[in-house]
């Protein structure tokens, strides 16, 4: 079983994600994430989608379908016969995907096999999602979250977890943020109205510490258990 999160660029969906691996067992997959590995490689691909984050803007859906596709089944045989089988069934959170109709509609596709639970949207204002990315440092080695100032390491530049070095990633400022605001308000949040006909739609004061927020999402996933 699938749940999304999703939000603004900075609502907090790595963060969530991370806490719903550590407390409550789910796999995590983020886009995000998964680009900025492309990136860093030294291929023609790399580079587009280098310069496509840094502009803020979308990657292909196709390529993202493609990405999510594997990722699910490579999950689904880590935890043995599609994903069904044992004691506890595959849960699985999604960190920024779908992000259009479109990608929702592929997604949609593999619902015999991988069905979402809750589409989770992470409501922030605005302003404050732009300080939450511009204040955030990542590790380069573990991909931990940090904030310089809500939720700094113990070592300057150094992951309380692993060690590695504390990076800002490089569509962390703010013309890279206000492009993908607006690319957020015209092509995600449509996505509202999608699950919420669907009756999917979960949500959550993501203005408010990680605890708190964190409180209300294990509150939906102990209910659909
Ligand atoms: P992605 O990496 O997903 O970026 P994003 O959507 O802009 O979201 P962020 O990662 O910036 O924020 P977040 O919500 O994860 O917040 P976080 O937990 O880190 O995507 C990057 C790019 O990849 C896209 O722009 C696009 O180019 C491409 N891409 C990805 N998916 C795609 C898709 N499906 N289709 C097409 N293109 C795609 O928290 C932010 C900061 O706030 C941190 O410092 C954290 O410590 C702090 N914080 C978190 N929660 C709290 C809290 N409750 N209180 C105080 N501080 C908090
Ligand atoms: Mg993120």
């Amino acid at each position: 079983m699938i749940y999304l999160l999703s939000g603004a660029p900075g609502a907090g969906k790595g963060t969530q994600s991370d806490m719903l691996v550590e407390h409550l067992g789910f796999r995590k997959m983020s886009t995000g994430d998964a680009l900025r590995d492309c990136a860093k490689e030294a291929t023609e691909l790399g580079a587009r989608v280098a310069a496509i984050m840094n502009k803020g803007e979308f990657v292909a859906d196709d390529l993202l379908f493609d990405i999510v596709a594997a990722g699910l089944d490579k999950f689904a045989r880590e935890h043995g016969n599609g994903g069904n089988s044992g004691d506890a069934p595959l849960k699985v959170v999604l960190d920024g995907y779908p992000r259009n109709i479109n990608q929702a509609e592929a997604l949609s596709s593999l619902s015999d096999k991988y069905p979402v639970m809750r589409y989770v949207l992470l409501q922030i204002d605005h302003e404050h999602s732009i300080s939450r990315a511009v204040g955030r440092v990542i590790c380069g080695a573990c991909r931990a979250i940090y904030h310089r100032d809500t939720n700094p390491p113990q070592q300057e530049n150094r992951c309380d977890g692993c060690g590695g070095q504390l990076v800002q990633r490089g569509d962390d400022v703010r013309a890279s943020l206000e492009k993908r605001l607006t690319i957020y308000k015209r092509e995600t949040e449509p996505l509202i109205a999608y699950y919420r006909e669907r009756d999917k739609l979960a949500e959550v004061n993501a203005d408010r510490s990680v605890e708190q927020v964190f409180a209300d999402i294990k509150e939906l996933v102990l209910q659909d258990a």
